[in-house]
Protein backbone atom coordinates (compact mmCIF):
# COMPACT_ATOMS: atom_id res chain seq x y z
CA UNK A 1 0.00 0.00 0.00
CA UNK A 2 1.88 3.47 -0.89
CA UNK A 3 0.00 5.84 0.98
CA UNK A 4 0.67 9.02 2.02
CA UNK A 5 -0.05 9.78 6.13
CA UNK A 6 -0.40 13.01 6.94
CA UNK A 7 2.53 14.31 8.76
CA UNK A 8 2.86 12.86 12.51
CA UNK A 9 2.91 15.70 14.74
CA UNK A 10 3.22 15.13 18.04
CA UNK A 11 -0.16 15.68 20.11
CA UNK A 12 -0.72 18.10 22.19
CA UNK A 13 -0.87 16.70 25.48
CA UNK A 14 -4.43 17.54 26.33
CA UNK A 15 -3.82 18.80 30.21
CA UNK A 16 -0.55 21.01 29.20
CA UNK A 17 -2.44 22.73 26.61
CA UNK A 18 -5.41 23.07 28.74
CA UNK A 19 -3.04 24.60 31.82
CA UNK A 20 -0.84 26.42 29.75
CA UNK A 21 -2.56 30.18 29.13
CA UNK A 22 0.61 32.31 28.31
CA UNK A 23 1.70 30.25 25.12
CA UNK A 24 -0.72 30.23 22.07
CA UNK A 25 -0.91 26.32 22.24
CA UNK A 26 -4.32 25.17 21.92
CA UNK A 27 -6.18 22.06 21.42
CA UNK A 28 -7.89 20.72 18.35
CA UNK A 29 -11.15 21.38 17.79
CA UNK A 30 -13.78 18.92 16.14
CA UNK A 31 -17.65 19.65 15.89
CA UNK A 32 -20.18 19.88 13.02
CA UNK A 33 -19.41 23.48 12.89
CA UNK A 34 -16.49 24.14 13.85
CA UNK A 35 -12.91 22.57 12.65
CA UNK A 36 -9.43 23.68 13.50
CA UNK A 37 -6.56 22.13 14.11
CA UNK A 38 -3.99 22.94 17.09
CA UNK A 39 -1.58 25.10 17.11
CA UNK A 40 1.74 24.75 19.13
CA UNK A 41 3.01 27.34 22.02
CA UNK A 42 4.06 30.05 19.11
CA UNK A 43 1.09 30.06 17.52
CA UNK A 44 1.94 27.43 14.35
CA UNK A 45 -0.92 25.39 12.95
CA UNK A 46 -0.15 21.64 13.73
CA UNK A 47 -1.81 18.99 11.54
CA UNK A 48 -4.72 17.04 12.95
CA UNK A 49 -4.36 13.98 14.92
CA UNK A 50 -7.01 11.94 13.82
CA UNK A 51 -6.18 8.78 16.36
CA UNK A 52 -6.82 11.21 19.20
CA UNK A 53 -10.10 12.20 17.45
CA UNK A 54 -11.04 8.49 16.88
CA UNK A 55 -9.79 7.77 20.83
CA UNK A 56 -12.21 10.53 22.33
CA UNK A 57 -15.13 9.27 20.49
CA UNK A 58 -14.66 5.92 20.30
CA UNK A 59 -14.56 5.00 16.85
CA UNK A 60 -13.24 2.00 14.69
CA UNK A 61 -10.19 2.25 12.98
CA UNK A 62 -10.32 0.98 9.46
CA UNK A 63 -7.68 -1.89 9.40
CA UNK A 64 -6.13 -4.12 7.17
CA UNK A 65 -8.02 -7.06 8.31
CA UNK A 66 -11.41 -5.08 7.93
CA UNK A 67 -10.38 -3.84 3.69
CA UNK A 68 -9.33 -7.89 3.60
CA UNK A 69 -12.94 -8.47 4.42
CA UNK A 70 -14.04 -5.43 2.74
CA UNK A 71 -12.62 -7.11 -0.44
CA UNK A 72 -13.81 -10.65 -0.14
CA UNK A 73 -17.30 -9.90 0.73
CA UNK A 74 -18.27 -7.40 -2.13
CA UNK A 75 -15.54 -9.01 -4.62
CA UNK A 76 -13.78 -5.03 -5.08
CA UNK A 77 -10.76 -3.79 -4.34
CA UNK A 78 -11.16 -1.10 -1.82
CA UNK A 79 -11.05 2.42 -2.68
CA UNK A 80 -7.66 4.08 -2.95
CA UNK A 81 -8.82 6.49 0.02
CA UNK A 82 -9.73 2.93 2.09
CA UNK A 83 -6.28 1.82 0.99
CA UNK A 84 -4.43 4.88 1.71
CA UNK A 85 -6.64 5.89 4.81
CA UNK A 86 -8.56 8.96 4.07
CA UNK A 87 -11.75 7.21 5.29
CA UNK A 88 -9.98 6.03 8.30
CA UNK A 89 -12.56 5.42 10.75
CA UNK A 90 -16.07 3.36 11.35
CA UNK A 91 -18.91 1.99 13.43
CA UNK A 92 -20.09 -0.94 12.87
CA UNK A 93 -18.93 -1.36 8.56
CA UNK A 94 -18.36 -4.62 9.23
CA UNK A 95 -22.27 -5.37 10.17
CA UNK A 96 -23.23 -3.89 7.08
CA UNK A 97 -20.80 -6.36 5.46
CA UNK A 98 -22.50 -8.69 7.31
CA UNK A 99 -25.81 -7.62 5.70
CA UNK A 100 -24.57 -7.16 2.30
CA UNK A 101 -23.44 -11.18 2.60
CA UNK A 102 -26.82 -12.36 3.34
CA UNK A 103 -28.33 -10.46 0.42
CA UNK A 104 -30.18 -8.01 2.57
CA UNK A 105 -31.08 -4.60 1.65
CA UNK A 106 -29.50 -1.62 3.48
CA UNK A 107 -29.77 2.02 2.72
CA UNK A 108 -26.79 5.05 2.08
CA UNK A 109 -27.32 8.53 3.67
CA UNK A 110 -24.87 11.00 3.19
CA UNK A 111 -25.65 14.78 3.03
CA UNK A 112 -24.03 18.53 2.67
CA UNK A 113 -24.85 21.82 4.36
CA UNK A 114 -25.49 23.96 1.66
CA UNK A 115 -23.08 26.99 3.19
CA UNK A 116 -22.26 28.45 -0.64
CA UNK A 117 -22.97 27.99 -4.53
CA UNK A 118 -20.12 26.78 -5.37
CA UNK A 119 -18.60 23.25 -4.24
CA UNK A 120 -14.33 22.87 -4.05
CA UNK A 121 -12.74 18.97 -4.53
CA UNK A 122 -12.92 18.83 -0.55
CA UNK A 123 -16.92 18.79 -0.98
CA UNK A 124 -16.73 16.44 -3.99
CA UNK A 125 -14.51 13.62 -2.02
CA UNK A 126 -17.34 12.25 0.55
CA UNK A 127 -19.60 12.39 -2.84
CA UNK A 128 -16.86 10.24 -5.43
CA UNK A 129 -16.82 7.95 -2.34
CA UNK A 130 -20.85 7.51 -1.86
CA UNK A 131 -21.04 7.08 -5.40
CA UNK A 132 -18.02 4.29 -4.99
CA UNK A 133 -19.94 2.66 -2.36
CA UNK A 134 -23.12 2.80 -4.12
CA UNK A 135 -21.46 1.07 -7.28
CA UNK A 136 -20.12 -0.96 -4.68
CA UNK A 137 -23.39 -2.46 -3.05
CA UNK A 138 -25.91 -1.35 -5.11
CA UNK A 139 -28.50 -0.11 -2.98
CA UNK A 140 -30.79 2.98 -2.71
CA UNK A 141 -28.93 6.24 -2.10
CA UNK A 142 -30.31 9.75 0.11
CA UNK A 143 -28.56 12.58 -0.30
CA UNK A 144 -29.69 15.61 2.19
CA UNK A 145 -29.59 19.04 1.49
CA UNK A 146 -29.72 21.04 4.64
CA UNK A 147 -30.70 24.43 3.41
CA UNK A 148 -33.14 24.75 7.01
CA UNK A 149 -29.41 23.78 9.08
CA UNK A 150 -27.53 26.32 7.09
CA UNK A 151 -30.48 28.95 7.52
CA UNK A 152 -30.38 28.24 11.29
CA UNK A 153 -26.49 28.57 12.03
CA UNK A 154 -25.48 31.09 9.89
CA UNK A 155 -26.42 34.52 11.45
CA UNK A 156 -26.23 35.65 7.54
CA UNK A 157 -28.06 33.61 5.15
CA UNK A 158 -31.75 34.44 4.30
CA UNK A 159 -33.73 31.16 3.61
CA UNK A 160 -34.13 32.05 -0.28
CA UNK A 161 -30.03 32.35 -0.49
CA UNK A 162 -30.01 29.01 1.32
CA UNK A 163 -32.31 27.38 -1.14
CA UNK A 164 -30.58 28.56 -4.26
CA UNK A 165 -26.97 26.92 -2.81
CA UNK A 166 -28.92 23.85 -2.71
CA UNK A 167 -30.14 23.45 -5.67
CA UNK A 168 -26.77 24.70 -7.32
CA UNK A 169 -25.00 22.06 -4.98
CA UNK A 170 -27.52 19.32 -6.08
CA UNK A 171 -26.53 19.90 -9.67
CA UNK A 172 -23.00 19.73 -8.79
CA UNK A 173 -23.58 16.58 -6.63
CA UNK A 174 -25.37 15.68 -9.52
CA UNK A 175 -22.76 16.00 -11.49
CA UNK A 176 -20.34 13.10 -9.66
CA UNK A 177 -22.29 10.50 -11.61
CA UNK A 178 -24.79 9.23 -9.34
CA UNK A 179 -27.44 6.70 -11.16
CA UNK A 180 -31.03 8.31 -10.73
CA UNK A 181 -33.06 5.76 -10.17
CA UNK A 182 -30.58 4.54 -6.79
CA UNK A 183 -30.42 7.81 -5.58
CA UNK A 184 -32.94 10.33 -3.82
CA UNK A 185 -32.02 13.73 -3.00
CA UNK A 186 -33.62 16.43 -1.28
CA UNK A 187 -33.52 20.04 -0.05
CA UNK A 188 -34.81 20.19 3.25
CA UNK A 189 -37.03 23.06 2.82
CA UNK A 190 -38.85 21.83 -0.20
CA UNK A 191 -39.56 17.66 1.04
CA UNK A 192 -40.44 19.18 4.06
CA UNK A 193 -43.57 20.91 2.87
CA UNK A 194 -43.91 18.44 0.08
CA UNK A 195 -46.67 15.84 1.46
CA UNK A 196 -44.38 12.78 1.08
CA UNK A 197 -42.55 13.72 4.08
CA UNK A 198 -45.35 12.98 6.63
CA UNK A 199 -43.58 9.98 7.70
CA UNK A 200 -40.34 11.83 8.18
CA UNK A 201 -42.26 14.53 10.50
CA UNK A 202 -43.73 11.65 12.04
CA UNK A 203 -40.13 10.12 13.13
CA UNK A 204 -38.84 13.70 13.63
CA UNK A 205 -41.47 14.61 15.93
CA UNK A 206 -40.80 11.59 18.26
CA UNK A 207 -37.15 11.89 17.69
CA UNK A 208 -37.57 15.43 19.22
CA UNK A 209 -39.21 14.28 22.23
CA UNK A 210 -36.57 11.21 23.07
CA UNK A 211 -33.85 13.39 23.36
CA UNK A 212 -33.30 16.82 25.62
CA UNK A 213 -31.91 19.91 25.72
CA UNK A 214 -29.36 18.55 27.85
CA UNK A 215 -28.18 15.70 25.57
CA UNK A 216 -28.02 18.16 22.18
CA UNK A 217 -26.12 20.83 24.50
CA UNK A 218 -23.72 17.66 25.51
CA UNK A 219 -23.48 17.17 21.88
CA UNK A 220 -23.05 20.07 20.42
CA UNK A 221 -21.65 22.92 23.31
CA UNK A 222 -25.25 25.06 23.01
CA UNK A 223 -26.12 26.87 25.55
CA UNK A 224 -29.30 28.67 26.72
CA UNK A 225 -29.08 31.47 24.04
CA UNK A 226 -28.69 29.08 20.81
CA UNK A 227 -31.81 29.11 18.89
CA UNK A 228 -34.40 26.80 18.95
CA UNK A 229 -34.42 25.91 15.73
CA UNK A 230 -30.68 24.37 16.19
CA UNK A 231 -31.85 22.42 19.51
CA UNK A 232 -34.50 21.48 17.11
CA UNK A 233 -32.39 20.39 13.89
CA UNK A 234 -30.41 17.66 14.82
CA UNK A 235 -33.70 15.40 15.37
CA UNK A 236 -34.02 15.75 11.54
CA UNK A 237 -30.46 14.61 10.17
CA UNK A 238 -31.04 12.07 13.06
CA UNK A 239 -33.98 10.39 11.57
CA UNK A 240 -32.91 10.87 7.73
CA UNK A 241 -31.39 7.33 8.37
CA UNK A 242 -34.35 6.17 9.44
CA UNK A 243 -35.56 4.15 6.01
CA UNK A 244 -38.81 4.37 7.38
CA UNK A 245 -38.47 7.92 6.91
CA UNK A 246 -38.76 7.46 3.31
CA UNK A 247 -41.93 4.82 2.36
CA UNK A 248 -41.98 5.96 -1.71
CA UNK A 249 -38.28 4.51 -1.68
CA UNK A 250 -39.38 1.31 -1.04
CA UNK A 251 -42.70 1.46 -2.79
CA UNK A 252 -45.34 2.05 0.01
CA UNK A 253 -47.26 4.33 0.80
CA UNK A 254 -47.36 7.41 3.73
CA UNK A 255 -51.14 7.92 3.97
CA UNK A 256 -51.71 6.16 7.24
CA UNK A 257 -50.03 7.19 10.43
CA UNK A 258 -48.05 4.51 10.94
CA UNK A 259 -44.95 4.15 9.74
CA UNK A 260 -43.53 0.76 8.51
CA UNK A 261 -42.14 -1.67 11.15
CA UNK A 262 -40.01 -3.54 8.81
CA UNK A 263 -38.65 -0.26 7.25
CA UNK A 264 -37.91 0.83 10.32
CA UNK A 265 -35.47 -1.84 10.94
CA UNK A 266 -33.41 -1.52 8.38
CA UNK A 267 -29.79 -0.89 8.36
CA UNK A 268 -28.23 2.24 7.25
CA UNK A 269 -24.29 3.38 6.11
CA UNK A 270 -23.50 7.19 6.72
CA UNK A 271 -20.46 7.80 4.96
CA UNK A 272 -19.42 11.52 6.44
CA UNK A 273 -16.30 13.58 7.58
CA UNK A 274 -15.58 12.87 10.76
CA UNK A 275 -16.61 16.09 12.30
CA UNK A 276 -20.57 15.15 11.93
CA UNK A 277 -20.20 12.35 14.62
CA UNK A 278 -21.85 14.00 17.19
CA UNK A 279 -24.94 14.00 15.11
CA UNK A 280 -24.86 10.21 14.59
CA UNK A 281 -23.97 9.16 18.04
CA UNK A 282 -27.10 10.81 19.17
CA UNK A 283 -29.22 8.71 16.68
CA UNK A 284 -27.46 5.29 17.55
CA UNK A 285 -28.17 5.90 21.38
CA UNK A 286 -31.62 6.87 20.58
CA UNK A 287 -32.92 4.99 17.63
CA UNK A 288 -33.56 1.62 19.72
CA UNK A 289 -36.06 3.33 21.74
CA UNK A 290 -38.28 4.61 19.02
CA UNK A 291 -41.98 2.89 18.64
CA UNK A 292 -40.74 1.15 15.72
CA UNK A 293 -36.76 0.61 16.75
CA UNK A 294 -34.14 1.03 14.12
CA UNK A 295 -30.84 -0.35 14.54
CA UNK A 296 -27.93 1.95 15.22
CA UNK A 297 -26.18 3.56 11.58
CA UNK A 298 -23.18 2.37 10.96
CA UNK A 299 -20.85 5.37 10.01
CA UNK A 300 -17.81 5.32 8.05
CA UNK A 301 -15.48 8.67 8.92
CA UNK A 302 -13.17 10.91 6.51
CA UNK A 303 -10.34 12.91 7.22
CA UNK A 304 -10.35 16.91 6.72
CA UNK A 305 -8.60 17.47 2.98
CA UNK A 306 -5.59 19.27 3.44
CA UNK A 307 -5.91 22.93 2.01
CA UNK A 308 -3.41 24.66 -0.71
CA UNK A 309 -1.86 25.80 2.69
CA UNK A 310 -0.88 22.57 4.31
CA UNK A 311 -1.47 19.74 7.03
CA UNK A 312 -4.01 21.69 9.43
CA UNK A 313 -5.45 24.43 7.40
CA UNK A 314 -8.62 24.71 6.01
CA UNK A 315 -10.43 24.69 2.98
CA UNK A 316 -12.52 27.69 3.04
CA UNK A 317 -15.44 28.88 1.04
CA UNK A 318 -14.09 32.64 2.28
CA UNK A 319 -10.29 31.85 0.82
CA UNK A 320 -10.60 31.34 -2.66
CA UNK A 321 -7.10 30.53 -2.75
CA UNK A 322 -7.21 27.74 -0.28
CA UNK A 323 -9.09 25.48 -2.38
CA UNK A 324 -9.45 24.68 -5.80
CA UNK A 325 -13.16 25.11 -6.85
CA UNK A 326 -15.12 22.71 -8.98
CA UNK A 327 -15.81 25.84 -11.25
CA UNK A 328 -11.71 26.88 -11.63
CA UNK A 329 -10.81 26.95 -14.88
CA UNK A 330 -6.97 25.37 -16.19
CA UNK A 331 -5.59 28.73 -15.35
CA UNK A 332 -7.12 29.15 -12.10
CA UNK A 333 -5.63 25.37 -10.86
CA UNK A 334 -2.39 26.20 -12.53
CA UNK A 335 -1.71 29.76 -10.51
CA UNK A 336 -3.32 28.20 -7.33
CA UNK A 337 -0.93 25.06 -6.98
CA UNK A 338 2.02 26.74 -8.53
CA UNK A 339 1.67 30.29 -6.25
CA UNK A 340 -0.10 28.60 -3.03
CA UNK A 341 0.39 24.90 -2.88
CA UNK A 342 2.73 24.45 0.55
CA UNK A 343 5.73 22.49 -0.59
CA UNK A 344 7.88 20.00 1.13
CA UNK A 345 10.81 20.62 -1.22
CA UNK A 346 14.02 22.19 -0.16
CA UNK A 347 14.64 26.18 -0.36
CA UNK A 348 17.46 25.63 -3.38
CA UNK A 349 17.44 23.56 -6.26
CA UNK A 350 20.76 22.85 -4.52
CA UNK A 351 19.80 22.02 -1.20
CA UNK A 352 16.72 19.60 -2.43
CA UNK A 353 19.20 17.87 -5.05
CA UNK A 354 21.21 17.05 -2.10
CA UNK A 355 18.69 16.76 1.19
CA UNK A 356 15.81 15.67 -1.29
CA UNK A 357 11.88 16.89 -0.10
CA UNK A 358 9.45 15.40 2.02
CA UNK A 359 6.34 14.51 0.37
CA UNK A 360 3.99 13.92 3.68
CA UNK A 361 3.78 17.48 4.03
CA UNK A 362 4.12 18.57 -0.10
CA UNK A 363 0.59 19.63 -0.75
CA UNK A 364 0.67 18.94 -4.50
CA UNK A 365 1.91 15.01 -3.59
CA UNK A 366 -0.97 14.94 -1.12
CA UNK A 367 -3.30 16.01 -3.64
CA UNK A 368 -1.92 13.61 -6.03
CA UNK A 369 -2.54 11.20 -3.24
CA UNK A 370 -6.51 11.87 -3.55
CA UNK A 371 -6.67 11.25 -7.49
CA UNK A 372 -4.00 9.09 -8.69
CA UNK A 373 -5.31 5.67 -8.32
CA UNK A 374 -1.82 3.56 -9.38
CA UNK A 375 -0.24 3.34 -6.26
CA UNK A 376 2.78 2.06 -7.77
CA UNK A 377 3.31 5.45 -9.98
CA UNK A 378 2.79 7.20 -6.69
CA UNK A 379 5.45 4.82 -4.81
CA UNK A 380 7.57 6.01 -7.16
CA UNK A 381 6.58 10.07 -6.89
CA UNK A 382 7.70 10.00 -3.08
CA UNK A 383 10.78 8.02 -4.26
CA UNK A 384 12.26 10.54 -6.47
CA UNK A 385 10.87 13.07 -4.43
CA UNK A 386 13.10 12.20 -1.32
CA UNK A 387 15.60 11.37 -3.06
CA UNK A 388 15.61 15.20 -4.79
CA UNK A 389 15.37 12.96 -8.36
CA UNK A 390 11.99 14.96 -8.29
CA UNK A 391 11.66 18.68 -7.84
CA UNK A 392 8.95 20.37 -6.16
CA UNK A 393 8.38 22.06 -9.63
CA UNK A 394 7.90 18.26 -11.28
CA UNK A 395 5.72 17.45 -8.79
CA UNK A 396 3.27 20.75 -9.00
CA UNK A 397 3.33 20.13 -12.78
CA UNK A 398 1.93 16.52 -12.08
CA UNK A 399 -0.38 17.29 -9.30
CA UNK A 400 -1.87 20.32 -11.98
CA UNK A 401 -2.15 17.98 -14.84
CA UNK A 402 -4.36 15.85 -12.45
CA UNK A 403 -6.42 18.02 -11.10
CA UNK A 404 -6.88 19.83 -14.26
CA UNK A 405 -8.28 16.79 -15.52
CA UNK A 406 -10.80 15.81 -12.80
CA UNK A 407 -12.25 19.52 -12.39
CA UNK A 408 -12.41 19.32 -16.00
CA UNK A 409 -13.89 15.95 -16.43
CA UNK A 410 -16.66 17.37 -13.88
CA UNK A 411 -17.65 20.39 -15.76
CA UNK A 412 -17.82 18.72 -18.74
CA UNK A 413 -20.88 16.44 -16.31
CA UNK A 414 -21.50 19.56 -14.95
CA UNK A 415 -22.70 21.30 -18.10
CA UNK A 416 -25.44 18.28 -18.63
CA UNK A 417 -27.54 18.69 -15.55
CA UNK A 418 -30.53 20.50 -16.35
CA UNK A 419 -32.99 21.41 -14.55
CA UNK A 420 -35.07 18.80 -15.71
CA UNK A 421 -32.63 16.11 -14.35
CA UNK A 422 -32.69 18.11 -10.88
CA UNK A 423 -36.18 17.78 -10.72
CA UNK A 424 -35.97 13.91 -11.29
CA UNK A 425 -33.23 13.24 -8.90
CA UNK A 426 -35.79 15.55 -6.18
CA UNK A 427 -39.00 13.65 -7.14
CA UNK A 428 -40.45 11.01 -4.43
CA UNK A 429 -40.71 8.18 -5.88
CA UNK A 430 -40.06 4.26 -5.77
CA UNK A 431 -35.89 3.41 -6.47
CA UNK A 432 -34.65 0.24 -8.01
CA UNK A 433 -31.61 -1.50 -7.17
CA UNK A 434 -30.10 -5.10 -7.44
CA UNK A 435 -28.28 -5.31 -4.10
CA UNK A 436 -25.51 -8.17 -3.70
CA UNK A 437 -26.14 -10.85 -7.08
CA UNK A 438 -24.15 -13.47 -4.88
CA UNK A 439 -25.26 -13.58 -1.50
CA UNK A 440 -23.20 -16.38 0.06
CA UNK A 441 -25.51 -16.40 3.57
CA UNK A 442 -28.65 -16.60 3.10
CA UNK A 443 -31.09 -15.82 6.46
CA UNK A 444 -34.65 -16.00 6.21
CA UNK A 445 -37.50 -15.64 3.52
CA UNK A 446 -38.14 -12.39 2.23
CA UNK A 447 -33.96 -11.50 1.46
CA UNK A 448 -33.08 -9.77 -1.44
CA UNK A 449 -33.35 -6.84 -3.24
CA UNK A 450 -36.11 -4.24 -1.98
CA UNK A 451 -36.93 -6.01 0.99
CA UNK A 452 -35.93 -5.99 4.31
CA UNK A 453 -33.98 -8.76 6.04
CA UNK A 454 -33.51 -10.05 9.94
CA UNK A 455 -31.22 -7.29 10.84
CA UNK A 456 -34.03 -5.73 13.13
CA UNK A 457 -33.85 -8.43 15.14
CA UNK A 458 -30.88 -7.63 16.99
CA UNK A 459 -31.39 -3.86 17.40
CA UNK A 460 -27.98 -2.86 18.17
CA UNK A 461 -25.95 -5.32 15.58
CA UNK A 462 -26.62 -8.30 18.29
CA UNK A 463 -27.68 -10.85 16.19
CA UNK A 464 -30.79 -12.82 17.89
CA UNK A 465 -30.44 -11.67 21.55
CA UNK A 466 -32.75 -14.16 23.68
CA UNK A 467 -35.34 -11.86 25.12
CA UNK A 468 -34.22 -11.61 28.25
CA UNK A 469 -30.85 -10.12 27.29
CA UNK A 470 -32.10 -7.72 25.20
CA UNK A 471 -34.32 -6.80 27.87
CA UNK A 472 -31.42 -6.45 29.86
CA UNK A 473 -29.15 -4.59 27.34
CA UNK A 474 -32.27 -2.29 27.03
CA UNK A 475 -32.03 -1.25 30.35
CA UNK A 476 -28.33 -1.19 30.86
CA UNK A 477 -28.61 1.17 27.71
CA UNK A 478 -31.33 3.21 29.55
CA UNK A 479 -29.07 4.06 32.87
CA UNK A 480 -26.15 4.72 30.56
CA UNK A 481 -28.04 7.65 28.83
CA UNK A 482 -29.84 8.95 32.29
CA UNK A 483 -26.14 8.80 33.32
CA UNK A 484 -25.11 10.92 30.60
CA UNK A 485 -27.63 12.39 30.10
CA UNK A 486 -26.90 14.31 34.03
CA UNK A 487 -22.89 14.81 33.40
CA UNK A 488 -24.22 16.41 30.20
CA UNK A 489 -26.64 18.62 32.38
CA UNK A 490 -24.14 19.62 34.78
CA UNK A 491 -21.56 21.15 31.99
N1 LIG B 1 -24.76 18.66 8.56
C1 LIG B 1 -24.09 18.38 7.31
C2 LIG B 1 -23.28 19.59 6.86
O1 LIG B 1 -23.37 20.64 7.43
C3 LIG B 1 -25.06 17.95 6.22
C4 LIG B 1 -25.56 16.54 6.39
C5 LIG B 1 -26.86 16.15 6.61
C6 LIG B 1 -24.78 15.36 6.31
N2 LIG B 1 -26.94 14.80 6.70
C7 LIG B 1 -25.69 14.27 6.51
C8 LIG B 1 -23.42 15.10 6.08
C9 LIG B 1 -25.24 12.95 6.49
C10 LIG B 1 -22.97 13.77 6.07
C11 LIG B 1 -23.90 12.71 6.27
O2 LIG B 1 -22.56 19.51 5.89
Amino acid sequence: MAGPEPPSVAPLSLAESATDTASKAHEQEINPWDVQAATDEQGNTLAFDYAAISAKWNTSLINSTLLERFERVTGRKPHRWLRRGLFFSHRDLDRILDIYERGETFLLYTGRGPSSGSMHIGHAIPFEFTKYMQDVFDVPLVIMLTDDEKFLFKEKLTQPEVYQFARDNAKDIISIGFDVKKTFIYIDSEFFTSGYNRHFSLNATEFEKLITNNQVRGAFGFDGSTNVGSNAFAAKQCVAAFASSYPFIFGEQCTSYHRSKKLAAMACLIPCAIDQDPYFRLVRENCSRMDQPSPKPALIHSKFLTSLQGAGGKMSASNPNSAIYLSDTEKQIKNKINKHAFSGGQETLELHRELGGNPDIDVAFQYLSYFEDDDDKLATFAEQYRKGVMLTGDMKKECVGMMTAYVQGFQAARVKVTEEILEEFMRPRKLEWRGNPNPTKKVGAGSGAGTVGEEAKGVDGEKGPSKNAAKKAAKLAEIERKKREKEAAKK
